[in-house]
């Protein structure tokens, strides 16, 4: 379905509502059933976003302390990430004993719900506590032959850069993540099989691909079918900016009277649509690193800008790039592992070099449908479309009286920033993905006011009213670039074109074009 999109004109100047939306979303453990020995999995399942983190081990490195695994713990804090706490193994057969495989020093253990501020933590001691005592409230199952149960005292941390691996291995992690609540438990995610990295690399590819399409079918059932599951994120503003404004007070000078001169570029942009997103990454807990990264962002949107130019003076000027909106978008964390906080940005950038009088009004608009882009360390793609919307057309006035060149050009670039950061702010970047919307002019009037332009001379350009041409010209490119090292997945700098389309607009009817006789 197509939708039609007219630019408006907004002469008010509203004020825009940001969102922040919290990044924390409770991580839980994916059955309470199951202990976690070796291998362990967690789910995040929260209304404004689903993940699946996979922690594997060799079996001796990854266990369980919560009641899956037999154990009661007795004191515990809730808030201490690093801690001593007292336990007791309350059902042996359930396997309390796991965690001393290979000793229980440097081993990393799942947690129950009211133990830390985490789900997991690691052993760095382990002993048999002075305070034997149990609440009265715990049963201890006791096989007849056994000794009776000892209260042991364990020290957890969560620094997993502190932890030596020689004793257990390495612990390695493959997650996945989408900002659609539910998403990710659904039937296209493949189970986990071998663990070595290769294949956790392999299976996190697979999964962010599943997820994409996933999130593609969703966008296209919209409306249709479960409206349970659109968890797309709507963005919807509009502003006018004045990106540039000087005046300058020009005198009287033979027939032309004083006044007031103005060099003014302003803006004002408008997206309207729904954009989601989903991750990946793959390295390890102990030691912490990461070695693939990759994202997902899905956007339907119309991107819709009016560019105005009002020069009476003549000169130049350059903007640089000028943050027009940021608005929070539903964040997504991996608590102690992984944190996403994305943002959607605006930024704008002009450049101009005017030596004619010149108004300008051009407003053009993008339908963005289907896109999605995929940006892994190793491979990146892309799909949807952009085409030209409906398009109010341009307006323009230009001096004829002198010779004359001019040539202006606007960038209007939206943009989705993943804000990311690793083992609790250790490593950080923000990957960010541009989609740069470019208006350029190219004006160039000969100076004879009344004669007709000469034939061939206006050829695939616009030709005034009265003798000169204009070439408007308009391009659509997205790329991807990160402001900071990011383990050995991203280096800072560089940079990835997904996709450049330049549209001509030569066959847009000027609809005015009108000279203030005052300037001439
Ligand atoms: C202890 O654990 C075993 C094995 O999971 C289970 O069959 C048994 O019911 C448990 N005992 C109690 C009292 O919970
Ligand atoms: C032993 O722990 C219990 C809480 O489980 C506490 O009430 C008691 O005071 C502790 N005893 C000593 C000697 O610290
Ligand atoms: C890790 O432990 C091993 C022996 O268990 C020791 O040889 C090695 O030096 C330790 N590494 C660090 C960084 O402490
Ligand atoms: C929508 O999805 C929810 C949860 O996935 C499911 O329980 C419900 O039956 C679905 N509804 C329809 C109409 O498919
Ligand atoms: C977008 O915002 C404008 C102004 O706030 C509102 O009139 C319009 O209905 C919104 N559109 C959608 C699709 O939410
Ligand atoms: C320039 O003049 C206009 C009125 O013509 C005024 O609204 C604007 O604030 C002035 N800008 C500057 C930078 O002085
Ligand atoms: C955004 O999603 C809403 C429903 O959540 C839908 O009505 C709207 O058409 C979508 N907008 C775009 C541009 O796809
Ligand atoms: C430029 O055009 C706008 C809109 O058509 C008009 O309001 C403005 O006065 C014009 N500026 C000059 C200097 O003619
Ligand atoms: C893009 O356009 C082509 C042809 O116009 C169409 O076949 C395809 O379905 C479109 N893709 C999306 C995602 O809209
Ligand atoms: C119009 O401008 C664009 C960009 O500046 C340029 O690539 C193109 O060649 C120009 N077209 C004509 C006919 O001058």
């Amino acid at each position: 379905m197509r939708r039609s999109h007219t630019p408006r004109i907004v002469l008010i100047v509203y004020s825009l509502i940001l969102h922040c939306v919290s990044a924390s979303v409770p991580i839980k453990s994916h059955s309470g059933i199951e202990p976690c020995f070796g291998r362990c999995k967690w789910t995040i399942d929260s209304s404004m976003a689903s993940g699946i983190l996979h922690i594997v081990g060799p079996d001796a490195a990854v266990s369980d302390i919560t009641p899956s695994a037999g154990w009661a713990i007795i004191d515990c804090n809730l808030d201490a990430p690093d801690q001593d706490i007292r336990l007791v193994c309350q059902n042996a057969s359930r396997g309390c004993a796991h965690v001393y495989q290979n000793g229980a020093q440097g081993t990393l253990v799942r947690l129950p719900e009211n133990c830390g501020p985490k789900s997991f933590a690691i052993v760095t001691r382990e002993w048999t506590h002075d305070n034997q005592s149990v609440p009265e409230h715990l049963e201890l199952v006791r096989r007849e032959d056994a000794p009776p149960a000892v209260v042991k005292g364990m020290t957890l941390t969560t620094s997993f850069k502190n932890v030596n691996s020689t004793r257990h291995g390495a612990v390695n992690l493959a997650l996945i993540g989408s900002s659609v609540p539910g998403i990710v438990n659904g039937a296209a995610m493949e189970p986990l099989g071998d663990t070595g990295k290769d294949s956790l690399r392999s299976w996190a590819s697979g999964s962010l691909h599943a997820l994409a399409q996933e999130h593609a079918d969703l966008s296209l059932s919209v409306g249709t079918l479960n409206k349970s599951k659109t968890g797309a994120s709507p963005i919807n503003f509009s502003k006018k900016i004045s990106l540039y404004q000087q005046n300058m007070s020009c005198p009287q000078s033979g027939k032309r009277p004083a006044f007031t001169g103005k060099f003014s570029v302003s803006v004002e942009p408008s997206v309207n649509g729904n954009v989601s997103y989903g991750v990946t990454a793959v390295g390890s807990i102990i030691p912490p690193r990461l070695d693939e990264f990759g994202f997902f962002v899905g956007l339907d949107a119309t991107v819709a800008t009016i560019l105005a130019v009002d020069a009476s003076l003549t000169g130049s000027l350059s903007s640089g790039s000028i943050p027009l909106v940021s608005v929070g978008l539903p964040g997504l964390s991996f608590p102690g592992i992984l944190d996403i906080g994305p943002t959607f940005d605006v930024n704008a950038i002009a450049t101009a070099s005017l030596d004619t009088y010149l108004n300008l009004s051009a407003s053009l608009a993008y339908d963005i449908q289907g896109m999605q882009i995929t940006f892994m360390s190793g491979s990146h793609s892309q799909t949807g479309n952009i085409t030209l919307g409906k398009m109010s057309g341009v307006q323009l006035s230009a001096s004829p009286s002198v010779t004359s060149h001019g040539q202006l050009t606007a960038h209007l670039i939206p943009s989705i920033a993943f804000g990311i950061s690793a083992f609790d702010n250790k490593v950080q970047t923000t990957a960010s993905l541009n989609f740069d919307a470019e208006t350029s002019l190219d004006l160039s009037l000969s100076g004879s006011l009344g004669l007709a332009a000469p034939t061939g001379q206006c050829r695939r350009r616009m030709k005034l009213g009265f003798n000169g041409c204009a070439n408007l010209t308009s391009g659509f490119s997205v790329n991807a670039g990160v402001n900071a090292d990011f383990f050995d997945v991203f280096k800072k700098g560089k940079s990835v074109q997904f996709f450049k389309k330049d549209f001509d607009l030569y066959e847009v009817r000027i609809s005015d074009v009108r000279v203030p006789l005052s300037l001439l």
